[in-house]
């Protein structure tokens, strides 16, 4: 039930903290510094020999996937490419031997995924399974996998179930860069660090929430959004647009921030809200001046930034402070005011946020 929250999305959000920890207990040891990935044993020298990794998901899980891609190959030195389910499979893929698909997927039923990882299976590839949902199809037709432990997610919306899609394809990515030997000591024991803080930073950005329902409030009538992000966030902001347009029903587009100036750009006068995705990174200088770029055309800039950061305060319309973090996790928290900015958006518009028009939960037909 929904506990004394008004929606599921709602209470599915502020369940982040617990359900991120429980993806993460039983695997990361912080203090000891190790890893224990259960599901994957098995195949974990397969995976650090493979010839390339190709991740196959729809929606939300697609965007996992791509903050993944950036996450193993910094790590791991692999190829990983990351597809579209419905894409990949009818387009008659060079996939077989030596290659890994991961299949992300809350439910475990999405049609289209399973369908991908069928055909991939039938040419020789090994199939793991990221899932949220013990027993499901994606689970059973996997060779190994591991799974999210978010609990169910009612809200049609998927929001804990990304972040724990997060938390564990990370730990799977550390895992493989320490059999492969791809990643230092030093740095495999940091981001066990970072990653064992995360829960806690979680809930520290949902106290968020008061000062998110004003910014939703005062741009809940733009007709448009544009969310930009770069480097790991840039996955985030295409999230975050899915999540408006699927709550709110306001037209969204995500976008590489960099992309802008290719075409987006044409669109951006004073009645355009851009939400910036812009923790502090390798990539901030350059966000920064993006801001710039939609600021000089008068856009509503609505930025995501790393606590204390002043730079950015001083050129944007509103901002929202998250905690510091490695870039690597920081989508992790990144995410949150974008889930509560839609849902708010959606509430005050007076929407249905746990059964959006025309949207089923687990999409069960090709
Ligand atoms: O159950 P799955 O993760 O396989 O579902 C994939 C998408 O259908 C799902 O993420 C969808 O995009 C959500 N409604 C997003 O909020």
């Amino acid at each position: 039930e929904k506990s004394g929250y008004d929606h599921f999305m709602v209470k599915e959000i502020f369940e982040q903290p617990q359900t991120i920890y429980d993806s993460l207990r039983g695997r990361l040891d912080a203090k000891k510094g190790t890893l224990t990935m259960g599901g994957i044993r098995e195949y974990a020298s397969l995976l650090k020999e493979a010839r390339r990794i190709i991740i196959v998901a729809c929606g939300t899980s697609w965007h996992a996937g791509l903050i993944a891609e950036y996450i193993i190959e910094e790590l791991c030195r692999i190829p990983v490419e990351v597809e579209y389910a419905s894409e990949f499979r009818y387009r008659n893929p060079v996939v077989g031997k030596g290659d890994v698909i991961i299949a992300v997927s809350q439910s475990g039923e999405t049609a289209d995924t399973l369908v991908a990882m069928e055909s991939a299976k039938e040419k020789g590839a090994i199939i793991l399974g990221v899932c949220n949902v013990v027993g499901s199809s994606i689970a059973r037709l996997s060779h190994a996998g591991a799974y999210t432990h978010a609990g169910p997610e009612i809200g049609v919306a998927s929001t804990k179930a990304f972040t724990a899609q997060l938390a564990v394809l990370c730990l799977i990515a550390l895992k493989v860069a320490e059999e492969k030997g791809s990643i230092s000591q030093q740095r495999f024991q940091y981001l066990l660090d970072e990653l064992d803080s995360i829960s806690e930073k979680v809930a520290t950005t949902l106290k968020l929430d008061a000062q998110i329902r004003q910014v939703a409030d005062k741009y809940k009538d733009a007709r448009d959004f544009l969310f930009l992000g770069r480097g790991y966030n840039f996955p985030v902001a295409l999230e975050g647009a899915l999540k408006l347009k699927e709550i709110s029903y306001i037209h969204a587009e995500g976008y590489p921030a960099a992309e802008m100036k290719h075409g987006p750009i044409a669109l951006v006068d004073e009645n355009l809200p851009v939400v910036f995705v812009a923790t502090r990174d390798a990539n901030y200088e350059k966000i920064v001046s993006n801001i710039q770029e939609i600021k000089a055309r008068k856009g509503k800039v609505i930025a995501v930034v790393t606590e204390g950061d002043t730079s950015i305060r001083s050129m944007a319309d509103d901002v929202i402070e998250v905690p510091a973090c490695d870039e690597l996790v920081a989508p992790m928290l990144s995410v949150i005011p974008l889930q509560l900015l839609a849902y708010y958006i959606g509430v005050l518009k007076g929407l249905d946020v746990d059964k959006p028009r025309n949207l089923a939960k687990s999409v069960t037909v090709e």
